[in-house]
């Protein structure tokens, strides 16, 4: 792809909206916005929410809320990203003297910065132990191991507050240095690779769960549902995955496409996007749960899930220590796309409303997110005590984007996109093919999506229940 990829939007000035940097071509956002969605939410996250909610049940309302909020509200948030053309804060500010609406919902651009910013706080230190387990995986640390020697190994990692803390500088570090330079030729070539070569280790290790011999087990317990076990709980977390693991309603996702050019259609792309990111994550369950019951594990066991299950696996197969190396390698490539995405907002802001480079910035934005990552590498081991209502920092950050602040961001966003806005500016945005495709997204922006929402927080809150 050409050249103008490289600075697509990331040359640091800035710029009127006519003369804006963009995407060379569609298939450079595409890749870029797979990249963003496709990461830990989908290999690490929805394994293990899964495990912890039981299962099927869970799965579908995820699926649900993919196809009903999800993908409309995708579109809706590339949508205003193009037709704002700047950071999220100043482009929704933007939209919102446009249609003279109140200065209240500026608060959208606000909130999707502030959610991404927190998310990263995290995701570097998870990203770490992707990047700590391939020198694992390389030496051969799993060969012949059992389960509990692969679980003591990994409560090892997180006991140890330094090594966390160098994994953690490492990710930040890389995902700075690649936001600092723009994104070149050469992340757009590993995206590329990556994606197949990702697809093609999940299926290698969806291959060989077949062959422990509780793969059906695994296949049942993914897809039979058995709503007994869904609590209020579980579907605001599905809810708030869906979120996650589209990168929305935090600014990435409007980012990239404010730099989307106008040609775009943005549904088809907005599928690709969607259906790339749900096969991901449904090849992990199924290479993962197989292993968790061929092994006696515990499918609930939180957020080491694949951390002691895949290296079972790499410990026994054949090769194991070649796929297993790939696995973190391509695992934590997969997780810096992601972490890309969400740096970049941040960036854009500070650059276009505060006129600062690129290069200050990056060290401003990354000195603050590092501190966060010390405080998540701190509530794993030495400060694993200091909670606030029972949750630790890492506990909190997660819990605080993924339940509050996503869904709220998309709720916000479906209300200004579908009520406030006048009706031909996001549909003009959107070109969709068919009146009646049109139609369809107004209606789920104006009624479906808030309403589901709405009804999920009720539920958590208690004043509903179902
Ligand atoms: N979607 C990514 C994943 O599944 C995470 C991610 C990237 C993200 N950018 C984001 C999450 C922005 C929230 C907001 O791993």
């Amino acid at each position: 792809m050409s050249d103008n990829y490289s600075s697509a939007g990331y040359s640091g000035s800035t710029k009127s909206s006519s003369t804006r940097v963009q995407w060379s071509t569609r298939m450079a956002f595409i890749l870029a916005a797979v990249g963003s969605a496709v990461g830990l939410g989908n290999i690490w996250k929805f394994p293990y929410i899964t495990g912890e909610h039981g299962g099927g049940a869970f799965v579908l309302v995820y699926l649900g809320c993919i196809l009903i909020i999800g993908i409309p509200v995708m579109m809706a948030e590339i949508a205003l990203g193009r037709r704002g053309r700047h950071n999220p804060a100043q482009g929704i500010a933007t939209l919102v003297r446009e249609a003279g609406a109140h200065p209240f919902w500026k608060i959208i651009g606000v909130m999707a910065l502030l959610c991404g910013f927190m998310i990263l706080m995290f995701y570097t230190v998870v990203a770490g132990w992707a990047f700590a387990y391939v020198p694992k995986a390389a030496s051969g640390s799993f060969v012949g191991e059992n389960g509990d020697a692969i679980g003591s190994m990994f409560g090892g990692m997180l006991a140890d507050p330094i090594a966390l803390t160098i994994w953690m500088t490492v990710v930040l570090g890389l995902t700075m240095g690649i936001v600092l330079r723009g994104l070149h030729g050469g992340l757009e070539k590993a995206i590329n690779l990556l994606m197949p070569g990702l697809l093609i280790l999940l299926l290698i290790l969806v291959g060989y769960a077949m062959t422990s011999g509780h793969f059906m087990e695994g296949v049942s317990f993914l897809f039979k549902a058995d709503f007994s076990k869904m609590t209020g709980t579980g579907f605001l977390v599905a809810l708030g995955h869906a979120f996650f693991t589209l990168s929305l309603a935090s600014g990435a996702i409007m980012t990239y496409g404010s730099y989307l050019p106008e040609n775009v259609s943005i549904g088809k792309t907005t599928m690709i996007i969607a259906i790339m990111d749900t096969v991901v994550a449904l090849a992990a369950g199924l290479a993962i749960f197989p292993l968790v019951f061929a092994n006696g594990l515990e499918p609930g066991a939180g957020p080491g899930l694949i951390f002691v299950t895949l290296p079972i696996a790499f410990g026994q197969m054949p090769f194991g220590s070649t796929f297993g190396t790939l696995f973190f390698l391509l695992l934590a490539v997969a997780a810096l796309t992601s972490a890309i995405s969400m740096l970049e907002p941040t960036i854009s802001w500070l650059t276009e409303k505060f006129k600062m480079t690129r290069f200050k910035a990056c060290m401003l934005a990354g000195s603050l997110l590092w501190l966060g990552g010390l405080g998540v590498v701190a509530s794993l081991n030495i400060g694993s005590e200091w909670t606030l209502f029972g949750k630790t920092f890492f506990d909190m950050l997660d819990y605080l984007t993924s339940s509050w602040l996503m869904p709220l961001g998309g709720l916000l966003m479906a209300i200004f996109s579908g009520w406030i806005l006048k009706k031909t500016v996001m549909l003009d945005e959107l070109g969709l093919s068919s009146t009646i495709m049109h139609k369809l997204w107004l209606f789920t922006m104006r009624y479906i999506t808030p309403l589901a929402i709405i009804i999920v927080f009720l539920n958590v809150l208690g004043i509903i229940s179902f």
